[in-house]
């Protein structure tokens, strides 16, 4: 059978036969290789023999070179050449196919073809043969004596018929015909006994036939295909077809003059015909009124074996109530794309025919380029036309009505044995509601471009769809229900162009898609999708191809993971800046099982920054194919850069990072170093005065003085602390001691002899300090190299600073001769600007020393 209903797989398919397709294509270029007997052919074996095709279409050859003999398919397409030379093919006795089309013959000489005994196929379409001038030689066709198939077509613009009456092995003939008024193939004609295929078409070559009568095909009643495509018809006249009782197929499409009333009279002739495909598409001028499908149009046809009929692009608005019983029991298959349809009883007719495949679609743009084609009609009397232009197929709801059962619910009849629909662009608008399907077998529906703006549901009783359409429907809500639990075995979801942007999002449990387990290809590109819910996609165990490109998704958040056969992920142009952790993650996981996942990302805003190092570093080692990787671009602070080369990228962003973290790194620690240089230096400057105040507070702790207001009237525990080192011990405790307080009865703090025990050294220092009146230091090189006693010094200096108001309490005795380099500076300092004596070590001065040095003391 020549027709065929479209798979139902087709679309889901498309992909993996596009690609194996281009595989073949590589294939076939790889046995193809350059000929031996000419550079400028490519030639390649017969599978089984020794033979060879040649292809030297295209090479700009003017004259014909010789073949050999083994040659069995030769093209000649698309070359210079004007002659073909005597005996040119002698030898050629093989050969079986020869393609001379697209070249610039004129002349066709008496022995051209000598040789070509065995040739079954001729294509000398689209050159310069003029039947006038004896240019072209009808005997050189006498040599063709097998040949089955000829293309004489685009040649010539004249009713003109050479004499090819010796090809009586002849089955197809393609040629130019021109008559201006009544078209009459005449008895040449009747020498091709085996003639099966006449194609006159106009859409590949030259062809005008006005008026066909019954004389028009008298000589030919055994062809079974004709094709009067664009051929100008105005008049077809009943008979013309009558006896043409084997015709098959029937082309009578663009013959826009003939008008669709003329149906009746092609069907009238059929009607005792073999048709099975009858082709009457765009038999209407496009300026004309609107039609009716009639039963007198298709009555004819109900004791025929029809099995499809095209009747695109008539205008059609309506179809009479009833007519379609008339077609008979083979028919299959129908196409009334194009016309105008609007609602009507009719469709419940159309609902009961037992057909296959329903193509009603572009019900909306009945004109494209071939169907724009106007042709200069004679005038003829007025067609009868229906007022209304409103062709919405199905408005609202008006016609669902007539399906609404008793219980509220929609059932919508659905012819039994109908497996594919198509109402593409067919102005269908409403709300799916809550509907159900009679029994049926459908397995495609193409819904696309309508305005279905809700989707309610559920959709039940469609347990052998597969394959839905739903694109370009301005969709906003789809109900969780929708997609009812019979959808189980659909593996095709076509989503794109909608708004389910606006309601996906929302679906955080993941139960819109919930049913559809069997699912493979889902395409949800240019929905303005903004975010998918981790678990929309849970039930999805057998997706393929998921299509999201065109979003405005910034971050792949959804389970992936659990899509073991996922080959193609498509993001492509969304505002993915960079990807997440959790979806490197899944995406991994998947590319281990699973070596084919592709995953487009291209036209996306991806960063090159610190924080997206570790995408970078996914493109180079994930095992996924990046498609069109050579596209990606991330924007960095500066510039925009192609990813083209990750590696690099990533060599760059982690250079800048490193720095940029070494700079931080640094900086604090400048910082914490310069706080903590800043205290230790703050410390190191008042460390006496830290000590002493702790230790005083420490010695107020232990006794705290009686309170007085008067600092003068104070009343000290000691007149003075003698500070002093262990070594020079013997001068303090007999001379000093003796000296100045049994002679002079002053009360001097001996560490030896007045320290607490038990308190430690520093506060018992402190606290006699505190205590005394004065402080003598007996200077001495042991004091400056004794630890404590430069600490009873210094808390002396703090005292003094301190406690009395900057009154001089030290008392400082060089017990023996320094030299100002031995004395540190501290010392020197208060040498020059304050008093001190020197023991003299001498009887005399020893007196006068210790005189000096009593009145010091108490004053
Ligand atoms: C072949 O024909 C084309 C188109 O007429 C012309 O441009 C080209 O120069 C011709 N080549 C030769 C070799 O004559
Ligand atoms: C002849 O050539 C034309 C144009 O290349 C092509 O469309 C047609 O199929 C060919 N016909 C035959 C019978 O080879
Ligand atoms: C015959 O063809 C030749 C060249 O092919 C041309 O010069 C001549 O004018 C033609 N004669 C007629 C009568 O068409
Ligand atoms: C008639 O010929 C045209 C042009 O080659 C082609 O498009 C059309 O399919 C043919 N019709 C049939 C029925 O083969
Ligand atoms: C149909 O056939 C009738 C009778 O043969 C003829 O009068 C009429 O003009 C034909 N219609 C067309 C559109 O050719
Ligand atoms: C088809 O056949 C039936 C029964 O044989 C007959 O009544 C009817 O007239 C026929 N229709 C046509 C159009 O020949
Ligand atoms: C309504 O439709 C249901 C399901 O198709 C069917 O079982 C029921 O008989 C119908 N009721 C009426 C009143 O048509
Ligand atoms: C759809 O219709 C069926 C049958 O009338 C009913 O049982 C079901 O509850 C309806 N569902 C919704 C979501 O309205
Ligand atoms: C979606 O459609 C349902 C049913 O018609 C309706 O109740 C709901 O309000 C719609 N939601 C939005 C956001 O339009
Ligand atoms: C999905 O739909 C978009 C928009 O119509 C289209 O461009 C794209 O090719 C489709 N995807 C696939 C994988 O067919
Ligand atoms: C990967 O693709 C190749 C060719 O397209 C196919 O043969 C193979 O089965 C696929 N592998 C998986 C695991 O899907």
């Amino acid at each position: 059978m020549m027709w065929n209903i479209n798979h139902p797989y087709m679309l889901v398919t498309a992909f993996v036969l596009l690609s194996s397709c281009k595989h073949a294509i590589l294939h076939d270029i790889k046995e193809w290789k350059t000929c031996q007997f000419a550079i400028c052919c490519q030639c390649k074996d017969v599978p089984g023999s020794r033979n060879l095709i040649a292809d030297c279409s295209g090479k700009d050859l003017l004259p014909i070179p010789m073949f050999p003999s083994n040659i069995q398919e030769l093209s000649l397409r698309n070359n210079n050449i004007s002659t073909i030379l005597d005996g040119i093919f002698v030898g050629n006795s093989l050969m079986t196919t020869l393609d001379l089309s697209f070249n610039k013959i004129s002349r066709i000489q008496k022995n051209s073809f000598k040789g070509l005994t065995n040739l079954l196929s001729l294509n000398l379409s689209n050159n310069d043969l003029k039947y006038e001038n004896r240019s072209f030689e009808y005997s050189a066709f006498h040599f063709l004596e097998n040949l089955k198939h000829l293309n004489l077509k685009k040649n010539v613009h004249t009713s003109f018929m050479p004499d090819l009456w010796k090809l009586r092995s002849l089955e197809s003939l393609s040629m130019d015909y021109i008559a201006d008024k009544i078209g009459i193939l005449d008895e040449k004609f009747s020498y091709f006994k085996n003639l099966k295929k006449i194609d006159l078409s106009g859409l590949t070559g030259n062809c005008k036939l006005t008026i066909l009568t019954e004389k028009t095909f008298l000589f030919l009643p055994q062809i079974t295909h004709l094709n009067l495509s664009k051929c100008k018809i105005q008049y077809l006249f009943k008979g013309t077809f009558k006896l043409l009782r084997n015709i098959l197929e029937l082309d009578i499409s663009l013959n826009t003059c003939l008008r669709f009333e003329a149906l009746e009279n092609i069907t009238t002739d059929l009607q005792h015909s073999a048709i099975e495909i009858l082709k009457v598409n765009y038999i209407h001028g496009i300026l004309e009124k609107t039609t009716v499908l009639k039963t007198s149009h298709i009555w004819n046809l109900q004791n025929t074996s029809i099995v499809r009929l095209e009747a695109a692009g008539n205008r059609i608005q309506t179809i009479e109530s009833g007519a379609i019983k008339y077609l008979p029991e083979t028919f299959k298959s129908v196409d009334i794309r194009k016309n105008m349809f609007s609602a009507g009883n009719y469709l419940l007719d159309v609902i009961n025919m037992k057909i296959a495949s329903l193509e009603m679609s572009d019900n909306t743009s009945p004109y494209d380029i071939i169907s724009s084609y106007v042709e200069k009609c004679p005038i003829k009397e007025e067609t009868i036309t229906i007022n209304s232009e409103n062709n919405w197929l199905y408005t609202e709801l008006p016609i669902l009505k007539l399906f609404k059962n008793r219980s509220g619910k929609f059932v919508f009849p659905m012819p039994r044995s109908l497996k594919k629909v198509s109402l593409r662009s067919s102005n269908v608008k409403f709300e799916l509601p809550n509907l159900s399907f009679t029994e049926n077998e459908i397995e495609n529906i193409d819904l696309s471009d309508n305005f279905l703006h809700t989707w309610t549901g559920p959709i039940t009783n469609v347990k052998k769809l597969t394959h839905l359409d739903l694109s370009v429907n301005f969709c906003s809500n789809v109900s969780k229900t929708f997609f009812s639990p019979d959808f189980i075995n659909l593996r095709c979801l076509l989503l794109q162009n909608n708004l389910l942007g606006l309601v996906l999002p929302t679906d955080v449990n993941g139960e819109i898609f919930q049913n559809l387990h069997n699912v493979v290809y889902i395409n949800l590109s240019k929905n303005k999708i903004t975010n998918i819910p981790n678990l929309l996609f849970q039930k999805q165990h057998n997706l393929e191809r998921l299509d999201l490109s065109e979003n405005i998704i910034d971050d792949i958040n959804f389970k992936l993971f659990h899509m073991k056969k996922l080959m193609f992920l498509n993001l492509r142009n969304n505002r993915i800046s960079t990807l997440s952790q959790y979806a490197m993650n899944e995406l991994d996981s998947i590319a281990k099982i699973n070596k084919n996942l592709t995953i487009d990302l291209a036209e996306n805003n991806f960063v090159c920054n610190c924080d997206s190092q570790s995408f970078v570093k996914w493109m180079i080692y994930t095992p996924i194919v990046l498609h069109h990787r050579k596209e990606y671009q991330c924007k960095t602070s500066q510039n925009t850069i192609s990813l083209r080369n990750p590696r690099e990228v990533f060599k760059t962003i982690q250079k800048e990072c490193m720095s940029y973290e070494g700079l931080i790194i640094a900086l604090t620690t400048g910082i914490l170093m310069f706080i903590f240089i800043l205290c230790g230096g703050i410390v190191y400057r008042y460390r006496w005065k830290l000590r002493y105040l702790y230790y005083m507070v420490k010695v107020k702790w232990h006794d705290p003085e009686p309170h007085s207001d008067n600092k003068d009237e104070r009343l000290y525990m000691y007149d003075a602390f003698v500070s002093y080192a262990n070594e020079d011990d013997t001068f303090v405790h007999h001379k000093l001691l003796n000296n100045l307080e049994k002679n002079g009865g002053i009360q001097l703090c001996l560490h030896r002899r007045n320290f607490l025990p038990g308190n430690d050294i520093a506060t018992n220092i402190t606290s006699a300090i505190h205590n005394s009146r004065k402080t003598i230091v007996i200077m001495s090189a042991n004091y400056l190299a004794s630890y404590w006693c430069m600490f009873e010094y210094n808390m002396a200096k703090m005292e003094s600073i301190y406690e009395r108001n900057c009154e001089n309490i030290l008392f400082l005795v060089f017990y023996e001769q320094m030299s100002a380099c031995d004395l540190p500076l501290k010392i020197l300092e208060l040498v020059h600007c304050q008093s001190y004596i020197e023991y003299p070590n001498d009887e005399y001065g020893d007196v006068v020393f210790w005189e000096q040095f009593q009145k010091a003391i108490k004053y």
